[in-house]
């Protein structure tokens, strides 16, 4: 049984496949027969993510079934691990799609569940769907990947970026542009262990001559996570801030934003995050698909 916990699953040939297949879906309005029951496993909040892959689910002539508690009806009193319930959960449905917080949740789950599971965001870990999510929207705002000039900027801890940055090794852009704020960066062992060529590092946001520009968000809340209102101004885009970037630049966010993107920009051309959110649904059905495929179906 083969999960998908990393992008680095995937690797470029099956990536390119699943992004291609994610567009014939598009362009078709069609989607394959796989009549999954896919169980969405989400300990954590989302809204993409989730919908997208429920959505995916039925377009596909299968079912969607939300695992929302762990927790048995009061009045029997234990809580369940999330061994337990994945086991029972698996033996019953195709397919998982798991969210959590907790970085070594994943590993268990998977090692319980009867089925494939599919990671759909673990702590600060990996988001490889979502990195797939993104090359689409990039591919179909900007055709090619190769020659590129990419800025990611944000939190580059975060899941979305470190999957997004792996998943870019499969392509050639001019530059890699990592623009965060002190503390958030890229973690040195994937940054070190990184084939990505043309990697720069900029402690500010500079748009300057950037094809893609990628906001990969800013931490809310407050703890080790604060960000004080002058930093997050200074990481944020706004209008203002956008007359520093090219006419045909692309502006992508996983979403969702606080603050990191200012509304005033939703209507802005370049700014193509809500389509690339609408389009997520495509390639989780590759996703759906791809899995299949590789399990024997
Ligand atoms: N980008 C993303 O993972 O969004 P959700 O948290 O809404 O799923």
């Amino acid at each position: 049984m083969q999960n998908l916990t990393s992008i680095r699953d995937i690797g470029r040939k099956h990536g390119l496949g699943i992004l291609d297949r994610a567009e014939i879906f598009r362009q078709t309005g069609r989607f394959p027969t796989l009549r999954h029951a896919v169980l969405l496993a989400f300990f954590q909040p989302s809204t993409r993510t989730r919908i997208g892959f429920a959505s995916a689910a039925i377009r596909c002539g299968g079912v969607p079934i939300d695992l929302s508690a762990l927790r048995f009806e009061p009045g029997m009193s234990k809580e369940e691990s999330i061994s337990d319930t994945v086991r029972c959960a698996t033996g019953q449905v195709d397919m998982m799609v798991l969210r959590h917080g907790d970085p070594s949740a994943f590993e268990a789950a998977a090692s319980a569940a009867q089925c494939p599971v599919v990671n759909a965001g673990n702590a600060s870990g990996e988001h490889p769907t979502q990195a797939l999510v993104d090359l689409f929207a990039i591919q179909r705002g900007k055709g090619d990947v190769d020659g590129l000039r990419i800025g990611l900027a944000g939190d580059l801890g975060s899941r979305a970026a470190h999957s997004l940055f792996s998943a870019l090794e499969w392509f050639d852009p001019g530059e890699i542009r990592l623009m965060h704020p002190a503390g958030k960066g890229m973690p040195p062992d994937l940054l070190n262990g990184s084939t990505n060529r043309n990697v720069t590092i900029c402690p500010d946001l500079n748009l300057s001559d950037l094809d893609v520009i990628y906001i990969a968000g800013l931490p809310a809340g407050t703890g080790e996570a604060f960000l004080s209102e002058t930093e997050r101004s200074k990481w944020s885009l706004s209008k203002a801030r956008m007359e520093e970037a090219r006419s045909d630049a692309l502006v992508l966010c996983p979403l969702p934003r606080i603050d990191e993107i200012h509304a005033e920009l939703d209507n802005d051309p370049r700014s193509c995050y809500f389509r690339q959110s609408d389009e997520g649904l495509f390639v989780r059905a590759a996703v759906l698909e791809w899995m299949q495929s590789i399990n024997g179906g």
